[in-house]
């Protein structure tokens, strides 16, 4: 088992253990009560982990008051399903001593890491994340919400969990497709952060599709160093924390057009490319970048190009819409190199024209 810890200097008493493990999950739950002997617990799942039976795992079948999100995933992502947990723990009397314990990937985590911030002004939460997203992602940081009908995670907060527990077994049973896009977050984790983690991808690919755990740790243990060391920087995404979004402002807009038809690491993918022909275009990349990151992408399954029934106009509103956007239009976070975001004069997101961004948008399709 390895164990790091996250402490954000600029939250006084907010530090928080992350473990990475194989197979802890049956003997999670007793730790789980003696770290928390006088806290009552409150499971949040969803419907795909039980079928996979990993709640069961967890809880080894003891009577243990459980919220099951049904259907699973995004379309479950809204505020009725918060106030339904909500109210459930209000009907079996939990009170301000409560530890809501989210197992699931970054749906169940965010909408559990939501309801934590606002249940009586705010209960612990432990993340115990299953996906690849989550693992690398959506479990350290503190981001969570749920959607509005018209935006993603309209509704939210900044809300750190009390510890995260990962065990990367549970990603035995998820889909291939979910396995692999939620990877691109890794991709994007070494390439902001660290070449020799970018390295690690490009030598062991067959390892990681073959879900070899001892790669998984490795992977893990990566992920939630790079993510820890940034968030720890700047929890509040002031400035370095976006980072973490490279490739995120034309992936979102392709993600959205697609009518989220494409899961959000393959729309990321392309954004990456996305960044690589943005950063060529101002003279910092080179084609064996942008090779090398390409050949990654598409070991991962990844299709780097924009579909065909996309408008290009299209995504252009949507990039103007970018919920970073000043003025209409976003900054872009970009490499200097691999395993190096761009930052000039403090500033980790850059200027960069709308001629730049068409232009790769015409390479895309
Ligand atoms: N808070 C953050 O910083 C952050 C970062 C990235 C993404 N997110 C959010 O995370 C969400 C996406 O998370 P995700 O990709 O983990 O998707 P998800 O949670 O919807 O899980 C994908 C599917 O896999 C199933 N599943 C999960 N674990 C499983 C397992 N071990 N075995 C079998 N099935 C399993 C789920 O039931 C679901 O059907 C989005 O809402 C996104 O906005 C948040």
């Amino acid at each position: 088992m390895q164990e790091l810890n996250v402490t954000i200097p600029s939250i006084p008493s907010t530090s928080y253990p992350i473990q990475i493990a194989c197979g802890t999950l049956c003997d999670l739950w007793d730790r789980l009560e003696s770290k928390y002997p006088a806290h009552r617990k409150f499971v949040v799942t969803d419907a795909n982990l039980v079928s996979a039976g990993h709640l069961n795992t967890l809880t080894k079948q003891q009577n243990i008051e459980t919220f099951v999100i049904d259907p699973p995933g995004e379309i479950s992502k809204h505020i009725n399903t918060a106030i339904a947990i909500i109210e459930a723990m209000e009907k079996v009397f939990m009170g301000r001593d409560s530890v809501i314990v989210a197992l699931g990937g970054g749906t169940v985590g965010d909408i559990a890491g939501f309801a934590a911030a606002i249940f009586k002004r705010g209960v612990k939460v432990v993340q115990i994340p299953t996906t690849t997203v989550s693992q690398a992602d959506s479990s350290v940081g503190g981001k969570t919400g749920v959607d509005s009908t018209i935006s993603k995670n309209a509704f939210g907060a900044f809300w750190q969990p009390d510890a995260v527990f990962i065990d990367v077994e549970t990603l035995k049973t998820l889909d291939d497709t979910q396995y692999r896009a939620g990877l691109v977050e890794s991709v994007k984790h070494a390439l902001i952060a660290d070449s020799d983690y970018f390295e690690f991808f490009e030598q062991n690919m067959p390892a990681v599709l073959s879900r070899d755990m001892d790669i998984l740790e490795k992977i893990a243990f990566r992920n939630c160093s790079i993510k820890a060391s940034v968030v720890a920087e700047d929890p509040t995404e002031k400035n370095k924390r976006r980072i973490l979004n490279y490739g995120h402002t034309i992936g979102h807009a392709v993600e959205s057009a697609s009518n989220f038809d494409l899961l959000h690491g393959q729309a990321v993918a392309i954004g990456i490319i996305g960044a690589t022909i943005i950063e060529k275009h101002l003279g910092m990349g080179d084609d064996t970048r942008t090779a090398r990151i390409s050949k990654v992408l598409e070991e991962l399954g990844m299709e780097l190009t924009i579909p065909k029934n996309i408008n290009k106009d299209t995504l252009t509103d949507l990039i103007k819409r970018d919920k970073k956007a000043v003025n209409k239009w976003p900054k872009f976070v970009l490499l200097q190199d691999i395993g190096q975001a761009l930052c000039t004069d403090g500033q980790w997101a850059h200027n960069v024209t709308q001629q730049a961004v068409d232009a790769a948008l015409d390479q895309l399709y």
